[in-house]
Order: structure tokens, then C-alpha cells, then sequence
């Protein structure tokens, strides 16, 4: 049996789909990438590529698409070496791991989310217990922990001795005029560090599902939340359409609801990538100046991963990035189409 997805069949997709019109003539149309079978299909950023893996299989079992996917993020959110989601997420200025997560069940048209969530590793788990068990969308700070501890969670430290270090470094290093002293030299402490899982997923009824867990920017202003934990902005699901959500700079894509956007854009016809894509575009013409250079390119990386009630699936960034995507058949890395080189 021939593999669709193989390298040659996917690079002649590719070879066809740049031969064909473009979106215009500054953004060329990027490849589109099919399920195998149409079915069984999970996107998400890169670090979901033992997600999308774990989603499938549970799908494949019979599990729901937002179970499959939950346990699919849950992989990130408790493991202490990614230092964008969960356990081991990096803290905001005061050295306090706040989370923020979002999912929505395309079947049941509910939504679920957290924000600023202390001491519980796993707020994806949260967000769906809002989903089910409430008739609220959004629980926020204390009130969402007191929620998680009344089903049992446990409180816990979520700093890591990695991400305390990671933290007293850039507290140290902060500003000339602070009253810390500075970390020698030879322990830089690198570019603000942002992170985030989104994983979308369907299964072979078609039913579609989305979520997305963070511990949001580094060294923020404690009580912020980024686009996570917004519907319709770090994940949006219409279980007629499709589903798409975000990593990056939150703020951005908070001002475009680039979730829905994406979605509804495929709506309108598109392609995942496509969507993505025109998506990007309204960020860009949304983003306040101090966001963009002076030849119009955003300050800031951003970037969408989105599937169709097809199967068929894609992700789109401002600057060249990968996500990970499995159809059916394995799980894999691929580029995103990026909306500007490098
Ligand atoms: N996209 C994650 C955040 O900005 O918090």
C-alpha cells in the first residue's frame, strides 16, 4: 500500500500547490497537507509531538476528541523540562508559576478555561472540568484553585530548581538600577522566553475538539493572562468546520480572536494553512506600532495550527517554525508556512 503522506507524494503536493494561484503576490500559497483517511487526524505546536501521538491512539481506542486531546497536552504540562507549560513552567515576576488553559468540545458546543491558575500542574484538566461540570466558561486565580482542589487536585510547587534558576537570573540581571547583583558574566539570561501547547484534534465521526495550556510569558506582570485561556483566541473548535488555535505572543492575537478567526476562515473555504495564513495577516494589521518594525514586520513570533471537518490540517507562522501533526498513520514534524523568511 502507498504511503500518501510519504516524501515523495508529499513534496509533489507540495511542488503542485506552489504551482497553483497564489493568496496574492506577497504571501505565495503554502502546501496543504491531507489526512491519510481523513479521519484521525491531531495538530499542534511542536513540543505536541508525543501529544498528537498519544491523542490519536486514545482517539483510535474510542476515547473523545477532548479527552485524547487533554491527555495529549498533559504530557508537556508534567514534564518539568518543558519550561512553557505545567510543572516546571517559567514564573511571572514575583517567581510564581501562573497557568492559563482553554479547550472546547465540538460536539457538545462547550467551552472550559482557567486563567492564572497557581499550584495545580495539570489546568487543562481544570478548563474541562468548567466545561462539564459548570455553566460558566472562564474560573480565574483563586477561585479557579479553590474549584481545582474541590475535585481532589493536589496543591504542589510548580517551580522547578531549572526554572527558579532560570527566574533568579533574569531578576538579578533585570535593570542596571535594580539592587540585585548582577549574574556573572557567562550565565546570560537570553530572550524572554515564550511557550504554549495548543493540539486540535478529530476523530472518524468527526468530531472535533481543541485545547491549549501555558504558563504564559515569562516574567510577567503577576494576574496577566495571555491568549490562552480565551475562547476564540488560544483555541476555537465549530465542530461543522473545524478547529485551530495559537502559540506566541498572546496580546497580539488576543486583539485579532485568532482562533475563531482561523476557523472562520475556513468557513469562508480556505485551507487550514491558508486560514492560518490570512489570519496572521489581520494580527499584523491589528498590531500596535511599537509591535511592528519599519518594514512592517511584527516584532514578535505568533503562530496557528488548524484542522478541517476533512481531516485535512496546517499551521502558518510569522517567522519560520515547525509544528507536529499526525494522520492516522504517524506522527510527524513539519514546517510551518511561514508569512515572512527569517
Ligand atoms: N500564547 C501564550 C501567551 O501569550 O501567554
Amino acid at each position: 500500500m502507498t504511503d500518501p503522506l510519504s516524501r515523495r507524494s508529499f513534496l509533489g503536493t507540495a511542488a503542485a500547490v506552489a504551482a497553483a494561484p497564489s493568496l496574492d503576490a506577497r504571501f505565495p500559497a503554502p502546501a496543504v497537507i491531507r489526512s491519510s483517511q481523513a479521519r484521525y487526524a491531531a495538530v499542534a505546536s511542536a513540543n505536541g509531538i508525543r501529544g498528537v501521538t498519544k491523542a490519536v491512539e486514545l482517539m483510535t481506542q474510542g476515547a473523545d476528541t477532548l479527552d485524547a486531546g487533554v491527555e495529549g497536552v498533559k504530557i508537556q504540562e508534567l514534564d518539568p523540562e518543558d519550561m512553557s507549560v505545567g510543572y516546571g513552567g517559567l514564573p511571572n515576576e514575583e517567581g510564581v508559576v501562573q497557568l492559563d488553559a482553554s479547550c472546547m468540545h465540538g460536539p457538545s458546543r462547550r467551552a472550559g478555561a482557567v486563567a492564572c491558575l497557581e499550584g495545580i500542574k495539570t489546568p487543562s484538566e481544570v478548563a474541562r472540568l468548567v466545561l462539564k461540570y459548570t455553566n460558566h466558561i472562564l474560573l480565574v486565580g483563586a477561585g479557579a484553585k479553590r474549584f481545582a482542589l474541590s475535585y481532589g487536585f493536589k496543591e504542589e510547587d510548580l517551580l522547578t530548581p531549572r526554572s527558579r534558576e532560570a527566574w533568579l537570573r533574569w531578576r538579578a540581571n533585570r535593570g542596571r538600577d535594580d539592587d540585585w547583583v548582577d549574574v556573572p558574566a557567562g550565565q546570560p539570561i537570553g530572550p524572554r522566553p515564550t511557550g504554549t501547547i495548543n493540539l486540535n484534534t478529530i476523530n472518524a465521526k468527526g468530531e472535533i475538539s481543541s485545547v491549549t495550556t501555558t504558563s504564559g510569558l515569562a516574567w510577567k506582570i503577576p494576574g496577566r493572562s495571555g491568549d490562552s485561556p480565551i475562547v476564540g483566541a488560544g483555541q476555537y473548535t465549530d465542530n461543522t468546520i473545524g478547529a485551530a488555535g495559537s502559540t506566541g505572543l498572546g496580546e497580539a492575537n488576543i486583539m485579532a480572536c485568532g482562533g475563531f478567526l482561523t476557523v472562520e476562515h475556513m468557513r469562508q473555504g480556505m485551507k487550514p494553512t491558508d486560514a492560518a495564513l490570512a489570519t496572521l495577516k489581520r494580527v499584523l494589521a491589528m498590531a500596535p506600532p511599537r509591535l511592528v518594525d519599519e518594514r512592517g514586520r511584527p516584532r514578535f513570533q505568533l503562530e496557528f495550527y488548524a484542522l478541517n471537518k476533512a481531516g485535512e490540517f496546517g499551521s502558518a507562522s510569522f517567522f519560520p517554525s515547525k509544528y507536529a501533526a499526525h494522520d492516522g498513520r504517524e506522527g510527524r514534524i513539519l514546517d510551518t508556512a511561514p508569512l515572512f523568511p527569517r
